[in-house]
């Protein structure tokens, strides 16, 4: 079944690069970004962990824990993993779920059978703190995602989770925000004491709250 915005993401107890984990607990109150990725020894797939490994800091800086996966095993991962910091220049820092049986893949409807019947495609699943899925991404395997993008999604989505507001097409932190349809002009007022502007009555675009 597929995972849709709001679900609770699944739990699960896998063999990770770092052992096995039960995913809750190693998750506890945090955010969290699950992404799979198609398999072991590949060159798109190599390139893509060393970016999140040199990522991690900004992931860290959120709260935001990261994990990969697999349907490979850990042993395929263990020996994979060297190869990554020798063409990205990144370690891998965070665990990589070996998920053998696809028993995690088949949770998150990660594996797309007109795509590929044996591997995942990338899937990006954001989990809040709350473990309810607040972002999926899904691209081919052909396609490295962007992990910057991902960390401006997770601005947006942790400013949001905080404050009346939406952010706007192509918004990066410290730009101003949208006011939430819901908010009246009148609480409006008291709410975003920087005052805001109303470009249409359903438009009305305040700085960002959170910034001084
Ligand atoms: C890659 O990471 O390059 C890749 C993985 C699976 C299929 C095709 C490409």
């Amino acid at each position: 079944m597929a995972i849709r915005l709001g679900d609770v993401a699944p739990n699960f107890k896998a063999d990770t690069t770092d052992g096995p984990i039960d995913f809750y607990d190693w998750k506890g109150n945090s955010w969290a970004v699950l992404f799979s990725h198609p398999k072991d020894f590949t060159p798109v797939c190599t390139t893509e962990l060393g970016a999140v490994a040199k990522l991690k800091p900004e992931f860290d800086k959120r709260n935001v824990k990261v994990i990969g996966l697999s349907v490979d095993p850990v042993d395929s991962h263990h020996k994979w993993v060297g190869d990554i910091a020798d063409v990205t220049g990144h370690a891998l820092n965070f665990p990589l779920v070996a998920d053998p049986d696809r028993a995690v893949a088949t949770a998150y409807d990660m594996i797309h059978p007109n795509a590929s019947e044996t591997v995942t495609v990338r899937s990006v699943f954001v989990i809040g703190p709350d473990n309810k899925i607040k972002l999926t991404l899904t691209y081919p395997a052909s396609t490295g995602r962007n992990f910057q993008e991902l960390i401006r999604v997770i601005d947006s989505l942790q400013l949001t989770s905080g404050y009346s507001v939406a952010t706007p097409a192509d918004w990066k932190p410290g730009e101003d925000v949208i006011i939430a349809l819901n908010v009246s002009d009148e609480d409006a007022k008291t709410r975003f004491p920087k005052g805001f502007v109303a470009k249409k009555p359903y438009l009305r675009v305040t700085p960002q709250p959170d910034r001084g």
